[in-house]
């Protein structure tokens, strides 16, 4: 398991260059892709083997007749490897709440995938001073039950002010959440799961502030919305957090 992740989520767009040309120019261990469903198995088959694929969402039943769902189990078929859950665009816009999302949780750790869990405060949240109780009342809604077997949950802090509004929350926000975020894993999670849960940063991470938040956020890497979509900005995200081999670099320079 890398300790780094650079995760790309396309929401429901594609590159404009292609998926193949996209595929063709990423390469870095700690990568992962997350196109819309009808994608998946596309970018599995296309992505260099260091590359990973994610899907955006996932079904809170195992099965049956659930019109327009797409389970876990499926997206396991397709050979994605993790899945993006909670989102904030699932919470805020299709109503997704903390029981939902633990619900998908359980399902997707039983079918063998890696749940990126988001979480993050609002602006009305974060002005009244709430971020914190937000955030931890997420992580503690997804409780023990759920994760008792998990290998591996990965949490991307995304505040929603932050998502898609070139506003990004700076380095010094980004680490103070950081920290609270890691207390509230190791108060409502099982321990050793706790302490290895990779910690990203989600809400306008471009090539021009993420060095920065790589130096000074104690964040374990990045999910991306509208910059995963150019690959020559995805990759400068990669170098920004040294993913790249030196032989890449050479090419590159
Ligand atoms: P932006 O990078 O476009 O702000 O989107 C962040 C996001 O929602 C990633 O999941």
């Amino acid at each position: 398991m890398p300790n780094r992740y650079l995760i790309a989520n396309w929401k429901m767009n594609l590159p404009p260059e292609g998926i193949g040309a996209f595929l063709g120019a990423v390469n870095a261990d700690g990568i992962v892709v997350a196109p819309p469903f009808p994608y998946l198995r596309e970018v599995a088959a296309g992505a260099p083997k260091s590359v990973a694929v994610a899907a955006q969402n996932c079904a809170d039943q195992p099965a049956g007749a659930f019109t327009g769902e797409v389970s876990a189990r499926m997206i396991r078929d397709c050979g994605a490897r993790f899945v993006i859950l909670g989102h904030s665009e699932r919470r805020n816009i299709y109503g997704e709440s903390d029981a939902v999302v633990a619900k998908k949780t359980a399902l997707a750790i039983e079918s063998g995938l890696t749940p990126i869990v988001c979480i993050g405060e609002n602006l009305n949240e974060r002005e009244r001073g709430h971020a914190m109780a937000v955030c931890s009342g997420q992580i503690a809604a997804l409780g023990m039950p759920q994760l008792a077997n998990a290998g591996e949950v990965i949490v991307a802090y995304e505040p929603v002010w932050a998502i898609g509004t070139g506003r990004n929350a700076t380095s010094a926000m980004v680490a103070e959440m950081a920290r609270a975020v890691r207390d509230a894993l190791m108060r409502y999670w099982p321990a050793e799961l706790a302490q290895r849960a990779p910690v990203l940063y989600g809400g306008s991470v471009t090539p021009e502030n993420a060095g920065d938040l790589v130096a000074h956020g104690g964040i374990d890497g990045f999910l991306v919305g509208g910059a995963s979509l150019d690959s020559k900005k995805f990759l400068a995200l990669a170098e920004s957090m040294n993913l790249l081999s030196s032989s890449q670099n050479d090419v590159m320079i």
